[in-house]
Parts: C-alpha cells; structure tokens; sequence
C-alpha cells in the first residue's frame, strides 16, 4: 500500500470515532494553518498474533524504521517508535498491554477476542485501522476497564489509530503549546488536565497537550452505550545541543497523555 493512501485511510476513520478532531482540524485550516502532523498512535497487545511487530509490518514496508523503545511499568505497557526516512512523514507509536502482568480473568478476556480473529482478518494489509474484529458484551468492557482503562479501549475499538498528533513546530500562528490550548478551549473543547495541560517541558526537549476523548455510542453485543473514543494531540519538539529537533518522546508525559481515554466518573 502506498503511505498516503495509509494515511488518509487512518485519518478517515480516525474522525469517525473522534468527530472533535475533524473540528478542531478544520478550525486550524480556516485560521490559515497548514496542519502536518507529528505522530500518529496506535494501541494493541502483547500476542504473538497481534502485537507491536504485527501492527508495524504495514508501516516497515512503507518504509518505516523501529527507533526506540519505552516501558510504562504502572501501566503495563511496552511501547515502540518508528520514524519514515522523510522527515514530513509523522513518525507512528505503537504500544502493546502487558497481557500477562494482569488478572487471569483478563488474560482469558484479551486472549479469547484475539483467538476469535479469523487468519485472513489478520493477514490484511489495513489490519492496524481495521477496527474491531470481535463481538464483545458490554459488562465485559466495564471488568476490563476496572483493571486497565486501556484494555477495555482496545477490546471496544480494535485495531485503529487512538489518536493524531499536530505538529505545533509547523504551525504559523498558533506557536506554542499555550496559543493552541486556548484555541481548543475556545472551541469549547476539554483538554486533559492530568499531571497538567502541558507535559513535559523544553528541558526534556518535547512539550504536549491533548484533548479529553469524547463519548461515543458503541455497539455492544447486549446494546449501544457511550464509552470515550479517541483524543487529539499536539506536540511541539525543541532542538538538541546539536541542533536537530528532539523526535523521541518522553516516557513520563506519554504516561498521563495515556489516561486521555479515562471513563470520567
Ligand atoms: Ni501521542
């Protein structure tokens, strides 16, 4: 597959389950902006069927490259960044759940929806923006959420982008992390508010903001309810002592930009 064509399909479907971002990027063209976007993320987990390496393999034959690796001990998370040789490509994170380091009532969950994914379903070039390709209860959802807020996310949605990034470097008006939070909240857009509106800091060379995800209605195999979706980013890289922009992230910001998809009580 060709990487625009990726792309613009992960963007699509993107918007679909996050109508917000497909706002708030509209907003940011009629201010003039031209939005390029820094990352694009996408969650999975550990399995020999469909983790990191198997979510990776459309993007390795598009020319991406594995760069770095990071560990989200709290949340039993393990994570992988690539990057394209054109450095106007958005580099793509993938993070993968730590199955086994949780309950055996969601190890059996987790394992049970991977083993209902029919082979052709996983040799499809689209798999990492396919969706979700297993029935699920609704009570399930709410056993997984208990226990990792990013299990129940992956076990409603599947497999597609959890969010966008926009690059704030390549913004023209809106150029720095406080111009573009004020700007959400003026279109009446919630950010998330954990460990601060701003992580990280030009010290550790990467600043990011994001919104809260919004609610949407998902069908459940014992009905439709609303559960959040997925969250617009934005990211604005600062450079090195040796001059180049910074394109790692920072382990200790992505960790609360995680709870971004948090059910809020
Ligand atoms: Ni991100």
């Amino acid at each position: 597959m060709q990487l625009k064509q990726v792309l613009q399909d992960m963007w699509i479907d993107y918007v679909k389950i996050s109508p917000a971002a497909g706002r708030i990027h509209k907003a940011f063209e009629e201010l003039g902006e031209v939005v390029v976007n820094d990352h694009i993320a996408l969650r999975t987990l550990r399995h020999p069927k469909v983790g990191v390496d198997h979510l990776a393999r459309t993007f390795e034959a598009c020319g991406y490259k594995r760069i770095k690796d990071y560990h989200f001990k709290e949340k039993k998370l393990y994570a992988w960044h690539f990057e394209h040789s054109d450095p106007i490509q958005p580099k793509v994170f993938i993070s993968e759940l730590l199955v086994d380091q949780f309950s055996k009532s969601l190890q059996k969950t987790m394992h049970e929806l991977v083993e209902s994914i029919e082979d052709k379903t996983l040799g499809r070039p689209d798999f990492s923006w396919i969706g979700r390709p297993w029935t699920l209860t609704h009570k399930s959802y709410l056993d997984l959420a208990k226990e990792s807020e990013y299990a129940s996310w992956v076990a409603a949605f599947g497999f597609r982008p959890n969010h966008f990034t926009v690059s704030v470097n390549h913004l023209k008006k809106l150029i720095s992390l406080n111009k573009v939070n004020a700007f959400i909240k003026e279109l009446g857009q919630s950010l998330n508010e954990n460990g601060g509106e701003i992580k990280g800091s030009a010290q550790e060379f990467l600043e990011q903001s994001s919104t809260m995800a919004e609610n949407i209605f998902v069908s459940f195999s014992d009905g439709q309810y609303p559960v959040p979706g997925c969250y617009y980013e934005f990211a604005l890289r600062y450079k090195l002592p040796n001059g180049n922009l910074y394109q790692g992230f920072v382990a200790a910001s992505a960790d609360k930009i995680f709870e971004s998809t948090n059910r809020r009580q």
